[in-house]
């Protein structure tokens, strides 16, 4: 019998169409609905590129305005959520603190479950429940981080945009235009990514006629992962082991003496650089000037500098992330659900996409098990 080809991990393998994002590796460029990522992270509120992933445009004044009142109408912690959240222990990681409350919300929306026949739901249905989210979402992660350090939730600000109450829900304090900037750019470049692991996941479960929050729970399942989303964390505890610059050249040569992943390096698609990390680079260099914290900086691009010359690896987006997210004043377990908070934008574009053009996802395997055999006696 021939062996069949089997693509390890689905590497190369395209599964499908979609009109949502476009990566190059080629020329290391991304396109969310035709726009290049980078010029989207200077110019647009996070809020507008959400809007440019669900409704394949940019909106007007009125659509942005319209569509900013939504989700403000949504950013409030429910007491219900609140409640679930605390159940949980506080050594849990955030990530399972997120899916639950995700699951949690998609569990009290019965429209959404009532019947297993209808669960997948309209697409204007599932826009409304992704705009829920969305919003939904900050007030999640960021009372998060906040009952770990023992303080009461910060109630939402309707004066403040998507980012800067972000910001402020977590902190407390009115956010720097520039720290605002610099997580706003952040949010965009998380936001969408064609089919990585966790949008499949998504569109799998979708594929099956499952419901919205079932495919963002298993997304958010999948992007806990440290090959995945849970790189931005795994780049900060790499920071925290080397310390500072002049330790990166012994601490390199020990780690890949053990045969290590060094977390924040590697892209399964690009392979000559991420097409994002110039903009978050650029972003991290604002908020190390922003802080007065050189030191950063200057581990950073040891680190990088050293491991591309000794193994031609380039950095992905997760690299420049983590320490920014950290510069910022979020504790490292919070940077991955920071991810949940964008790529819920990007996940249930997917999940509309995969819906309205559905087939099931079922691919085949081969078996090489031990050989036929039978119960004796
Ligand atoms: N550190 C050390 N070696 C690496 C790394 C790395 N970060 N990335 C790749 N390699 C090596 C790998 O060991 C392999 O070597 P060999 O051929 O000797 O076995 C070679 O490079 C090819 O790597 P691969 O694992 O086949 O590449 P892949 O396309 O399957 O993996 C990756 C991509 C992202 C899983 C991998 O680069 C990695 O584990 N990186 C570290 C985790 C990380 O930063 N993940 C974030 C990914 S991007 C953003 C996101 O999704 O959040």
């Amino acid at each position: 019998m021939t062996e069949p080809d089997i693509k390890k991990g689905l590497a190369g393998v395209v599964v499908d169409t979609t009109a949502i994002s476009k990566v190059n590796p080629e020329t290391n460029s991304l396109l969310y609905r035709g726009y290049p990522v980078q010029e989207l992270a200077a110019t647009q509120p996070f809020e507008a590129v959400a809007y440019l992933l669900w409704h394949g445009e940019l909106p007007d004044a009125a659509q942005l305005a319209a569509f900013r009142a939504s989700e403000r109408e949504h950013r409030a912690l429910t007491d219900t959520v609140k409640t679930a959240i605390d159940l949980i222990p506080l050594e849990a990681h955030p990530m399972d603190e997120v899916r639950t409350a995700v699951s949690l919300i998609g569990a009290s929306d019965t429209n959404a479950g009532g019947s297993v026949l209808d669960a997948g739901g309209s697409p204007e249905e599932n826009l409304e429940r992704s705009i829920r989210l969305f919003a939904a979402l900050p007030a999640i992660v960021a009372y998060g981080q906040r009952r770990r350090r023992g303080e009461e939730p910060i109630a939402p600000r309707d004066d403040l945009d998507y980012s800067a109450n972000f910001l402020w829900m977590t902190f407390g304090e009115e956010p720097d235009p520039v720290v605002v900037d610099a997580f706003n750019r952040s949010m965009i470049l998380y936001a969408e990514h064609s089919f990585n692991a966790s949008t499949f996941t998504a569109r799998v479960i979708t594929s099956t006629l499952s419901d919205l929050y079932s495919a963002v729970v298993g997304a958010i399942g999948a992007l806990k992962g440290p090959l995945h989303g849970g790189a931005n964390e795994a780049v900060l505890h790499i920071f925290d082991e080397i310390g500072e610059a002049s330790n990166v050249v012994p601490w390199l040569d020990k780690a890949l003496a053990e045969k290590r992943k060094i977390m924040g390096f590697g892209h399964r698609v690009y392979k000559s650089g991420d097409s994002r990390v110039p903009t978050m680079k650029a972003a991290l260099d604002t908020l190390v000037e922003h802080y007065d914290r050189r030191e950063v900086a200057e581990l950073y691009d040891a680190l990088e500098s050293e491991f591309v010359a000794r193994k031609g690896i380039y950095p992905n987006l997760d690299y420049p992330s983590g320490p920014a997210y950290n510069l910022i004043g979020f504790d490292t377990l919070t940077f991955t659900p920071l991810f949940v908070a964008a790529r819920v934008t990007g996940w249930t574009a997917h999940v509309i996409e995969q819906a309205g053009a559905n087939a099931l996802i079922r691919p085949l395997s081969h078996y090489d098990g031990v050989d036929e055999r039978h119960i004796e006696g």
